[in-house]
């Protein structure tokens, strides 16, 4: 009886509830979101086992990062040969984190359908399909796309996509699948009762990409599928690279597990992750865990030591993740302290301090055996849409989504005018290279904002 569970497991406040029948309680919910829980991990969490721990700082140092200048080198070439050979062997598939809403931008719908293109407003799940078809005919093979979404935007991202035919893609080679949640805790560790009369749950961050993969049964489909590499990004960044075969070059030939790819940080107050070194293996010191320290430091040149932002774009192996979410291998849970909407004992509208648990698929890095970590240009690969004014918004996102399409241009001689937005359909042309075989069709000078594709 879900009584008897509740005070099993130390929650009598609610079995209490359950047993007067308060009208703001729901059983069958309550039912549904313990059925989804793995309570003996809750219990550890609220005990404080399993928990994320910062590093000493004595123990932390810059990481070693491939410059963006390797690109050029001669060098880089057999490692982009090896990438372009296992794309198109099939070799790699697409892994999107997709679970956020836009609540930041005002917008109460999946982060992925945000329209962020700066001429025809592409959505993000759009401007990265195109890329994917792109990719899939340039290779002559179907690159495989898995989106991880959310409790709350998986119906909507299901049907976002099917209302727009895939935007090209073949339905059979997308595929998606759901993060998990866990309850949040009161500071005295008791579960929290939403206003909808269930438990008071959060999606468990995008660590949790790995065992929803399982749970899923998607590690079968990319194993039957032949798929050994994961190119891993986050829904808000449409200057993505989708499979840069140099990237996916380097990461597999120097026998990495997990790759990320850095960008310069913009200034020491940016809110990005920097990869650092601790005790020799790669790891993400996240912005909010930061100490000022470790934020100002400076090399001897002035610079920002710790300069290697997380571009949040990661090369994954296939067998890593496998072996990552075995019995008894786990992430580290950070805790983070939320204002909670929950009721009070009369089922009035109350607010509370409460601790969510989430895991970050980037605490994987220190548990590889061998990674890579590639800095990349900010202006190439990294717009992504938070805010909705100012830094890493809507607004700037889409200048440097017009700025790089410009510079493409540029290159071929056209003259683009300053104040003119400019947009290139990924179906069009994916890289700048890919311009010139169309030379013939475009325009020798641009005077009004244009879209080409
Ligand atoms: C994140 C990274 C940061 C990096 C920056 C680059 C974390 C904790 N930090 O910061 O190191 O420098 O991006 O842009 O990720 N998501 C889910 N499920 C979840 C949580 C997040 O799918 O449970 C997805 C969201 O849809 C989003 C992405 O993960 O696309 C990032 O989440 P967000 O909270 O926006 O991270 P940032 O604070 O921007």
């Amino acid at each position: 009886m879900l009584e008897k569970r509740l005070r099993l497991i130390g929650q009598d406040h609610i079995a209490k509830l359950l047993e007067e029948d308060a009208p703001f309680i729901s059983r069958q919910e309550i039912e549904k979101d313990l059925g989804q829980t793995d309570m003996s991990l809750v219990n550890e969490l609220i005990k404080g086992n399993y928990l994320y721990h910062e590093p000493d700082m004595e123990n932390v140092a810059p990481a070693e990062i491939i410059p963006a200048s390797f690109a050029e080198s001669d060098e880089a070439r057999s490692y982009r040969k090896h990438g372009e050979e296992l794309l198109k062997k099939g070799r790699v598939a697409v892994l999107i984190v997709a679970g956020g809403q836009g609540s930041r931008l005002g917008i109460e719908a999946p982060k992925g359908v945000v329209e962020v293109s700066p001429v025809r407003s592409k959505s993000l799940f759009q401007i990265h399909a195109e890329k994917i078809l792109a990719l899939s005919r340039r290779y002559s093979r179907p690159v495989p796309l898995f989106i991880m979404t959310s409790r709350e935007n998986d119906d909507h991202t299901r049907r976002y996509f099917k209302d727009h035919s895939f935007f090209g893609l073949n339905p059979e080679d997308v595929f998606f699948f759901t993060q998990g949640m866990l309850p949040s805790v009161a500071q005295d560790g008791k579960l929290i009762i939403s206003r909808q009369g269930g438990l008071f749950m959060n999606p468990d961050g995008h660590g949790g990409t790995l065992a929803a993969l399982r749970r899923n049964g998607c590690l079968e489909t990319l194993e039957s599928r032949g798929i050994e590499e994961i190119f891993f990004f986050q829904v808000d960044n449409p200057l993505v690279f989708v499979c840069d075969p140099l990237f996916i070059g380097l990461h597999s030939l120097r026998g990495a597990q997990m790759s990320s790819k850095v960008v310069r940080k913009r200034d020491f107050g940016e809110k990005v992750g920097i990869i650092a070194k601790v005790e020799g293996k790669a790891r993400v010191i996240e912005y909010s865990d930061m100490s000022d320290d470790m934020r100002y430091a400076v090399d001897d040149r002035n610079e920002i030591l710790y300069w290697g932002g997380n571009a949040a774009i990661h090369m994954i192996r296939r067998d890593f993740i496998e072996s990552l979410t075995g019995a008894d291998r786990r992430l580290p849970f950070h805790r983070a302290h939320k204002t909670i909407s929950t009721v009070d004992s009369k089922g009035n509208p109350a607010e509370i301090k409460g601790v969510k648990f989430e895991t970050f698929i980037f605490d994987a890095l220190p548990l590889a055996e061998n990674t890579i970590t590639m800095e990349v240009i900010r202006e190439h690969e990294f717009a992504p849409v938070k805010n909705r004014t100012g830094e890493d918004s809507l607004e700037s996102s889409k200048i440097m989504q017009s700025n790089l399409h410009k510079s493409w241009l540029k290159h071929l001689g056209i003259e683009v005018g300053s104040e003119n937005l400019v947009e290139i359909c990924p179906l069009f042309a994916m890289e700048k290279d890919d311009l010139a075989a169309h030379i013939e069709h475009l325009p020798i000078k641009i005077v009004k904002d244009t879209y080409i594709g």
